[in-house]
């Protein structure tokens, strides 16, 4: 037996087994690197998209509001309230440090809404009557666009704002 190879020698058959081994090992992490690559870059040109709520959405026909009814849109983080003076829509976001405010009409209290973080609570007009937050509830755009109510999130408008309906 020698100590060196001899390249001419004909393989046993234990070296054929280990050459088909090391290629079977390097062919499939080979495969394996490539069908990585390729899942990486299919990944890569799917468009990244993240889907929020519109910010500017249909409530419904003015006239379907009923007088003194609170519309809940949780998706939206909106009440739209329909009071005395005309209908409005104010963002259920807490200006204290952003719970989202729950309405509330319970016997013998007053009707506004609550926020459960750290008790402030604000009158039906979003005006702050208790509790740590500073402002009153932002009051959001509301118009009436081919006879249907349209609340605008991004827009706004002065805390007295109200659509006359
Ligand atoms: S977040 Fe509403 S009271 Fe603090």
């Amino acid at each position: 037996m020698s100590l060196t190879d001899d390249l001419n020698e004909p393989l046993s058959d234990a070296e054929v087994t280990r050459r088909k081994l090391l290629l079977a090992l390097g062919g499939g992490a080979l495969a394996a690197a490539g069908l990585g690559a390729a899942i990486t870059t299919l990944e890569y040109m799917k468009p990244n998209v993240l889907f929020e709520p519109a910010t500017r959405f249909p409530v419904g026909r003015p006239e379907e509001i009923a007088p003194g009814s609170v519309l809940a849109l949780p998706r939206q983080k909106v009440y739209v309230v329909r009071g005395p003076a005309g209908i409005y829509a104010m963002s259920s976001v807490c200006t204290h440090l952003g719970c989202i405010i729950q309405h509330r009409r319970a016997a013998g209290q007053k009707e506004g809404f609550f926020c459960p973080c750290h008790g402030s609570a604000f009158d039906l007009e979003g005006k702050v009557v208790g509790g740590p937050a500073p402002r009153p509830l932002d009051r959001l755009d509301v118009k009436i666009e081919g006879g249907k109510l349209v609340v605008d999130t991004q827009k706004k408008v002065p805390p007295t704002t109200v659509l006359e309906v």
